[in-house]
């Protein structure tokens, strides 16, 4: 079982950073090694009990205590000529086996269900754990068809690979302060809960207001702005873990 999926059998949330294209590379190194420091030392407190992952605007040697860094986009290829991009043989130098695939972001950028449908079959391949993004935008919404689109979305990749985290953000929610209520989040959940047993983890204006309350009803949270701060950070693995420190 790979250490997610066993993170979550043992009752661990998963709670993953996302810092997009934010901090340089010094200040990067200086909030990995904080927010290590301060993770080690609350783990053998005892006060801190989630599987935390980290995806910086960089890629590090994967090699900070009590958190796993992973990717924030990776071409699917070994390497070549594929300018501005990084490929699997710079993954493997940093020992990254966590990528982020399907950000709205990214999609917004350009990139199609061609392409994603590429990167999701590549990195299956070479086992990584894959934190697919999916979620509709306000228009969807609207329309009243939010499972179909869902669903949709959901076809691109392959539910029973076992190293799959699919993350839920709605586009609509993203970065807006205006993050999804509980009953709606109750309804994705138990739409993706019929399709498979793969962890689902929810992001989308995330913060210590709510952090608690939305990780209670999925597996865990993704977090953009909320967690460029260390101290803000910790104080939301903390909260969902009902500490308040
Ligand atoms: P946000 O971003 O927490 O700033 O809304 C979440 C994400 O884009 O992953």
């Amino acid at each position: 079982m790979n250490k997610l999926k066993q993170a979550l059998v043992s009752g661990k949330k998963i709670i993953a950073a996302n810092l997009k294209s934010n901090l340089t590379q010094k200040e990067s190194l200086s909030y990995l090694h904080d927010l290590s420091g301060k993770l080690a030392c609350k783990s053998s407190c005892g006060a801190h009990d989630s599987s935390v992952v980290v995806f910086p605007s960089f890629l590090f040697p994967n090699e900070y205590e009590g958190m796993e860094l992973g990717a924030q986009n990776c071409y699917p290829a070994l390497s070549g000529a594929w300018t501005g991009e990084m490929t699997l043989i710079h993954l493997r130098e940093c020992n990254i086996k966590t990528i982020l695939i399907g950000h709205s972001e990214r999609r917004a950028l350009g990139e199609g269900d061609k392409l994603l449908r590429e990167k999701f079959n590549f990195f299956a391949k070479e086992g990584l754990n894959i934190f697919y993004c999916f979620g509709e935008g306000m228009e969807v919404r609207d329309t009243g068809k939010v499972s179909e689109f869902l669903s949709k979305q959901l076809d691109i990749v392959d539910l029973s690979y076992p190293n799959l985290t699919l993350a839920y953000e709605p586009v609509w929610a993203i970065g807006s302060n205006h993050s999804i209520n509980i009953t709606e989040l109750n309804e994705v959940v138990e739409l993706i809960k019929s399709k498979g047993e793969m962890p689902l983890i929810y992001g989308g204006s995330v913060g210590l207001n709510n952090a608690s309350m939305l990780a209670n009803v999925c597996d865990g949270l993704l977090i953009g702005s909320a967690s460029l701060n260390v101290d803000n950070f910790i104080k939301i693995i903390n909260h969902t873990n009902n500490k308040t420190t």
